[in-house]
């Protein structure tokens, strides 16, 4: 098992092995809390605006729900017996002595919110959230205690179409991300009571090979049985091959559910596995279960999972409603977009402007503003702090600038400021102060076409390389 001392984005081992409370005048991280630094969030925005833009044009409308809940939510949805709330909650009693969670996942306070603002009443809704959860899990990669998520629940929907429809918004994710190596798998849990009568079978056939089981298995037995079909414990794999399936035991109207659901998915030309052992951690699923899974992951293989909960509207006190999501993991599906070489960079600077001498400095800023207000959407920085000018190049080299816009006394006196490329071999040139963001929209758009060009070049220079090698071998 790797451990991870510090996030997704920071070097393992980068973090001081101190604890909080050993008096080092470093306070360290929280375990399994990540920061997520300037050079990650190119990939982070990109995910989320892909997402966001995707939701919007299936429907998906935004909402946001509370960090914190009453824990008993998580207790009456999740499950007493699962791993999450047996032991991986936050839970803390606030001053006014209740005890409540920081969430561990967004269905319960989205089911919880829709009862509470009274929204249901045979209404059907179409939502999505994104935001931290928390579970107090053992740290390794691609497991956090600290994760994010993209939340997306279609409630009010008997499917089996709007099961299909969230694969499919999946699968569009995926591609819309470059994002490859991820299949999906699929299962049906039946109904309720579909699971009781599985559930027996199961335990009596557990029972009798009680030996064989290891310590946990032992203890989900009574509590929670179809988990133990979920144990990665190597020396259960021969038990768990050979246990009764729960597909032999599904109602016929959940046999249809999922027919329909596989005839849907072939249909929109998505490949699928049927894995009769996904059961899920959490007690409130009911017929489809789901999970994107990755082979370039680790042991933490699912990007994006969820299934059906039709019951848990009801549990929790509000009017019976079918619904379904899912959630993807977005630490996941960051390490899966850096794998497929599709996670951008951070916006670099286009302008960097570089001043000498306080009345430069002063109009420096001055034409900035006025920069900015004509072209928004370009990324200008000032020098700040002063410095000579080889300190200040410097510095517009490394902020990633293309053009270096010079002001010095002798450019002020005659009404003009220099502009340098700093990307390729040219001259500088003088542009007029009063035209100033004309004149630099043009220069920073040529740019950009050079620097496609440039790139279209080392791009054919590469290809050609590659197939010159491929003759040498053939
Ligand atoms: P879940 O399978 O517990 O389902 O989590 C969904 C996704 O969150 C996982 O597939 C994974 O990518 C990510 N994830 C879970 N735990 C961690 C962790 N400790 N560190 C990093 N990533 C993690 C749910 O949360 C359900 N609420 C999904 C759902 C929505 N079902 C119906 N609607």
């Amino acid at each position: 098992m790797t451990e991870e001392p510090g996030g997704p984005g920071s070097t393992p081992g980068s973090t001081p092995p101190v604890s909080a409370s050993s008096g080092s005048r470093v306070i360290p991280p929280v375990r399994g809390m990540n920061d997520v630094l300037p050079k990650e969030i190119g990939a982070w925005q990109h995910l989320e605006q892909t997402a966001r833009a995707l939701l919007a044009a299936y429907g998906y409308e935004e909402m946001r729900v509370p960090l914190v809940e009453h824990t008993q939510l998580f207790r009456r949805s999740i499950g007493e017996h699962t791993d999450i709330v047996e032991k991986e909650m936050y839970t803390f009693e606030d001053v006014g002595g209740d005890s409540l969670s920081l969430r561990p996942e967004a269905t319960a306070g989205i089911a919880r919110a829709l009862i509470s603002n009274g929204l249901l009443r045979g209404a059907r809704h179409k939502l999505w959230c994104t935001g931290p959860m928390f579970r107090h899990e053992r740290p390794q990669q691609g497991r956090y205690r600290q994760f994010h998520q993209i939340d997306v629940e279609a409630v009010g929907f008997e499917g089996p179409d709007v099961d299909a429809e969230l694969i499919a918004l999946g699968a569009r994710l995926w591609r819309a991300l470059g994002v490859t190596r991820v299949r999906l798998v699929i299962n049906s849990l039946g109904t309720a009571q579909a699971r009781a009568r599985y559930r027996e079978v199961l335990v009596a056939y557990l029972r009798a090979h009680e030996s064989a089981l290891d310590e946990d298995s032992r203890r989900r037995l009574s509590g929670n049985p179809l988990r133990i079909l979920d144990s990665k414990e190597p020396r259960m794999r021969p038990l768990i091959e050979a246990a009764p399936l729960l597909t032999d035991y599904l109602d016929e109207a959940s046999r249809g559910h999922f027919q329909a659901l596989c005839d849907t998915l072939e249909a929109l030309g998505i490949p699928f596995t049927v894995n009769p052992r996904l059961v899920r951690g959490l007690d409130y699923y009911s017929r489809t279960v789901f999970e994107w899974v990755s082979d370039a992951l680790g042991a933490q293989d699912a990007v994006c999972s969820g299934g059906r909960y039709d019951g848990l509207i009801a549990q929790l006190g509000g009017e019976p409603t079918p619904a379904i999501g899912f959630a993807l993991g977005i630490e996941r599906c960051v390490a899966l977009m850096k794998v497929a070489g599709a996670a951008p960079e951070p916006a670099a600077a286009e302008l960097y402007i570089v001043a000498s001498g306080e009345r430069a400095e002063r109009e420096a800023a001055r034409l900035a503003e006025q920069l900015r207000d004509a072209l928004p959407g370009r990324v200008i920085q000032v020098n700040l702090g002063g410095g000579n000018f080889k300190t200040q190049f410097r510095r517009a080299d490394r902020s990633g600038a293309r053009l270096a816009l010079v002001l010095g006394e002798d450019e002020l006196a005659r009404g003009v400021a220099a502009v340098k490329p700093l990307r390729r071999e040219a001259g500088q040139t003088d542009c007029a102060l009063v035209d100033l963001p004309a004149r630099i929209g043009a220069l920073l758009a040529q740019e950009r076409v050079a620097a496609a060009d440039a790139a279209c070049d080392a791009q054919e220079v590469a290809g050609a390389g590659s197939r010159a090698e491929q003759a040498g071998r053939d």
